[in-house]
């Protein structure tokens, strides 16, 4: 049997690549460079399937492929708003993501970033490197306690549940969360979790605020400067989840003018452009896009893809059919 054709848009684990290769006629991009609309639609044009991931740009313009070959994206990663849902539908594809697999390492690093800005450890790194450090005293860089403090959850799904799990049962936290649909009892009370109505009810309750929901145009400033004021001063705002999320500009005034405790980000909107006024915030820690980067979680999505791509071929349904 011929083996099916496979693009994959970005270099992956080589244990994944080795095992693709096996499996498939695969056209690897050894490069590494991020392709254009053009090379994209191409690759439509000549594979059973292409793999993007969540730096490829899948628009309007990239998908305009009538007559493509190919019949699935196999994305690598969990968000897919980088694909163009109505444009995909339009080719007849099926599009899979990555989910599960990396919730707990986003976890950690949503927990990283947490405890960094309370605990000035940027801050601290920074003048210790530059050579500034004259010594332990009292009064030095003295941050803000984590343990026990109320963290506001928005968006939970399995990300934000294992941020609510390491908060609640490591750092004895109140977790308070707002999500669009209803969380099921059982499993707001596996973290004596409260579920609010309203972003504007969960804001001014919390300590800590940390976004786990999709990006994409529906979420697209959802934190925006009228609910930046709604947070308390001391309160810190973290972003694992994607850059359009936050109002850039909103954010960059509100930590200009201290008008909250600080931030972290692990992404950025037309990342990885960073805004300039973003790197002189000192009570800012910013990451290059983290949240997966372990061995573990990063072979595990990349196996993920595989599992979906077998199944497809051998006509099942994908496991993680997103459209
Ligand atoms: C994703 O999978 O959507 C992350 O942003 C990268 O791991």
């Amino acid at each position: 049997m011929v083996k099916p054709s496979v693009f994959v848009t970005r270099r992956w684990p080589a244990a994944v690549e080795a095992k693709l290769a096996e499996d498939y006629n695969v056209v690897l991009n050894t490069s590494d460079k991020p392709l254009s609309p053009a090379e994209i639609r191409s690759a439509l044009k000549t594979h059973d399937a292409v793999l993007p991931t969540v730096t490829d740009t899948l628009n309007a313009e990239a998908l305009d492929a009538p007559g493509a070959q190919t019949r699935i994206l196999g994305n690598y990663g969990v968000g897919y708003s980088h694909i163009c849902a109505a444009s995909a539908r339009d080719l007849g594809l099926t599009v899979t993501n990555t989910p599960d697999v990396l919730s707990e390492c986003t976890a950690d690093l949503a927990m990283t970033l947490m405890l960094m800005v309370a605990r000035r450890a940027g801050e601290g790194e920074r003048e210790l490197r530059a050579g500034g450090w004259t010594g332990w005293r009292p009064t030095h860089l003295v941050g803000t306690k984590v343990s026990g403090k109320v963290l506001g959850i928005i968006g939970y799904g399995r990300i934000g549940q294992e941020m609510a799990r390491r908060a609640h049962h490591g750092f004895g936290m109140e977790v308070v969360v707002y999500n669009r649909s209803c969380v099921a009892p059982e499993v707001l009370a596996r973290c004596n979790a409260t579920q609010v109505d309203t972003i504007e009810e969960l804001l001014p309750r919390c300590d800590f605020v940390s976004l786990h929901c999709p990006g994409g145009a529906e979420n697209r400033h959802l934190i925006n400067s009228r609910r930046l004021d709604l947070m308390t001063p001391d309160a810190f705002l973290i972003n694992t989840a994607r850059g359009e999320v936050i109002d850039e500009f909103a954010l960059i005034q509100a930590l200009q003018y201290d008008l909250i405790g600080g931030a972290a980000l692990d992404v950025f909107d037309g990342e990885p452009r960073v805004s300039p006024e973003l790197l002189h915030c000192d009570n800012l820690v910013m990451l290059p896009h983290l949240g997966s980067a372990t061995k573990e979680a990063r072979e595990a999505m990349g196996f993920r893809v595989l599992d979906n791509l077998a199944d497809f071929f051998q006509g099942r349904d994908p496991r993680d059919r997103v459209i």
